[in-house]
């Protein structure tokens, strides 16, 4: 590429930047601007400085860990954690912690800092005045069902939870109560004065189809209220009493505050036994976690009525890295810890799984052997690849090798889950010897697997990061008012196609174009995962010439860069020049002098203007 072109390259860009300066910023923006990551992260978290730069580094609010991969950026403002991938900036944290919308975490700092809101726009009021209204209601509607179980309508329920072994404390602890026949809990929330609107997002009430009215989902069902984290009724499963009424389990539909991929039946009152212990039990029915929170053993959750979700086994890795699966002892349970297992893998928790005896639950099996003999069998769970090899064993003809190599590739979607590569290696020798298969034959099992996985996604090259993109890249992203010098130059190098951030860099490209002053969140908000991942990477691991005076290190970046930006043309003159060369040589071989000629003529222009 010619000196001309650059040059014509740069002008609609450096004109675009003139017109763009600072457009007003939102409030959530100028919040931002006011707040430092830093103080906010700090109250929560123990953070230490890292080096003389703007990095700081502590334990993991979101998992447990012995040593900090969490760290902070003051510069960039942002946090990750390199042990369990939270990432995000000072509202994510403020999120996630609190377990709040965006709107809610903006408020919480807002109040935290004394800056006045601003008047809220119409749509987030009203979404926010219906989350409101559905919560209350459901307040409303427990209320209500505990009345109805403890009132004159309630003597045979009553009896049923007796039956089940449930005490009347742990009843009321868990907030279970009755549904009626319908009528009476309509009635209270309209008198209440709920608009017909937010009575039908509640989930409660149904809207008949022929728009006469509404009636209630909920009716002659034991209820139990599922909270969120932080202790809100967000929904509830109605279970069946009389005979034939079907099903057996009916829960909320997806509401403002129920989302049932996002929530774990007893979290609220898990999470702090959960870390005590280091561990969760995941069991599967409401029962379950009642009977062994009953018999002592807090730290149990189930999902509610579905499969295991990513996002729940992320809540469930803030407090504990250890899950011991506790699944009813049918076929349906087996499959269910299978699922469960993968998805939990996923997650990178350390998976055990208990398997009570006798066809027992574990409700039924605490209920029948004591808190005592269920906590023994709990500390002796295998580890799930144990479990798994046994249920391959049933599954599988293990006394011919062709049942061994099945029950083999039954595992291998477990082992190839496991993050660490020792410990890979390390279970699939365990698995193969327990099999009484070769482990030759295994090993030859992952390096094809190995091979294709990378052949699926090229994407993920394992081509290394040069100084040059680390150095490029932390300068554009840390210092701002730098990228006017930097990014031009950058966008119409061969080089940085040859980066293995380059995706980042196209966006960055793009953005510039659009906004000059485009924020971190802006580029984060457009990238994929890997990306995302790998821009933290490099976000956080740059050290060179660090300094916490923000002057010296904005010189020592732009130093840096420029540098790196001349030795980058350096190198892609050298290839074009090494190119022409061959060119020149080729033309000379075929006779055609001529073009010798007119490409001799191009590599002096290229030499003179270096
Ligand atoms: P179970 O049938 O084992 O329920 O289903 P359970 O909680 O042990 O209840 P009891 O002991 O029979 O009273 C396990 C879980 O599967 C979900 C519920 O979350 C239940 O707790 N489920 C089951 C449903 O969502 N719907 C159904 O119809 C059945
Ligand atoms: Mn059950």
């Amino acid at each position: 590429m010619d000196r001309a072109r650059r040059r014509v390259g740069l002008q609609p860009i450096a004109i675009h930047a003139l017109l763009n300066n600072n457009p007003p910023m939102d409030f959530a923006q100028h919040l931002k601007s006011q707040v430092d990551i830093v103080d906010v992260i700090g109250e929560r978290v123990r953070l230490k400085r890292a080096g003389a730069g703007p990095r700081f580094v502590g334990l993991c609010p979101f998992h447990t860990e012995k040593t900090g991969s969490f760290s902070v950026h003051s510069v960039m403002q942002i946090y990750k954690c390199f042990g369990c991938g939270a990432a995000g900036d000072v509202f994510k944290f403020v999120m996630e912690m609190d377990n709040c919308t965006f709107p809610e975490a903006v408020k919480l700092l807002a109040e935290r800092t004394g800056i006045p809101m601003p008047a809220r726009s119409e749509h987030s009021d009203r979404e926010s005045r219906l989350r409101e209204a559905v919560l209350r209601m459901n307040e409303m509607a427990l209320l209500h069902f505990r009345g109805v179980l403890m009132g004159g309508q309630g003597g045979e329920a009553r009896g049923y939870v007796e039956s089940r072994g449930v005490p009347m404390e742990t009843a009321e602890q868990f907030g279970i109560g009755m549904s009626d026949r319908g009528g009476p809990l309509l009635d209270r929330l309209r008198r209440e004065g709920f608009t017909e609107e937010h009575l039908e997002a509640s989930g409660l009430i149904i809207r008949r189809q022929d728009g006469s009215g509404f009636f209630e989902r909920f009716r002659g069902r034991l209820m139990f209220p599922i909270h969120n984290e932080s202790g809100k009724v967000a929904g509830f499963a109605g279970r069946a009493m009389a005979k034939g009424d079907e099903p057996k389990y009916m829960n909320s539909p997806e509401t403002a505050v129920y989302r049932k991929s996002q929530i774990l039946y007893n979290l609220h009152r898990a999470k702090e036994s959960a870390r005590k212990a280091g561990r969760f039990i995941l069991v599967e029915g409401y029962m379950d976690v009642i009977g062994l929170s009953a018999a002592g053993i807090a730290e149990t959750v189930a999902s509610c009525g579905t499969a295991l979700t990513n996002g729940q086994v992320k809540l469930m890795r803030r407090f504990a890295d250890q899950v011991t699966v506790n699944f009813d002892p049918d076929t349906g349970g087996a499959r269910g810890a299978e699922k469960s297992i993968q998805v939990l893998l996923d997650e990178h928790a350390r998976v055990r799984v208990l398997e009570l005896d006798q066809d027992l639950d574990p409700d039924e099996y605490i209920k029948q052997h004591g808190a005592e003999t269920y906590l023994k069998l709990l500390d002796r769970a295998p580890n799930y690849y144990l479990w798994l090899a046994d249920q391959s064993r049933r599954k599988f003809d293990t006394t011919s090798t062709e049942g061994r190599m099945d029950a083999m590739r039954f595992l291998m979607p477990s082992i190839q889950r496991i993050p660490d590569k020792i410990e890979r290696a390390a279970v699939a020798g365990d698995l193969a010897s327990y099999l009484g298969v070769e482990r030759g034959l295994i090993l030859e099992q992952f390096k094809r697997a190995a091979i294709d996985r990378r052949e699926q996604s090229p994407r993920q090259s394992s081509q290394p990061l040069s100084g040059a993109e680390r150095i490029l890249l932390n300068a554009v992203m840390q210092h701002p008012s730098l990228r006017a010098e930097i990014v031009p130059q950058l966008a119409v190098s061969v080089a940085a196609q040859q980066f293995r951030t380059r995706r980042i860099f196209e966006i960055i490209f793009q953005l510039y174009d659009q906004q000059p002053d485009f924020s971190f969140g802006d580029l984060e908000g457009r990238l994929e995962e890997a990306d995302k991942d790998l821009l933290s990477r490099v976000l956080f691991a740059d050290d060179i010439g660090e300094t916490n005076n923000l002057e010296e290190s904005r010189e020592w970046a732009r130093e840096n860069a420029l540098s790196s930006l001349r030795m980058l043309e350096k190198a892609a003159r050298e290839s074009t020049v090494a190119g022409l060369r061959q060119e020149i040589r080729q033309a000379e071989q075929r006779g055609d002098l001529a073009a010798a000629l007119t490409l001799t003529q191009e590599l002096d222009r290229l030499r003179k203007s270096g």
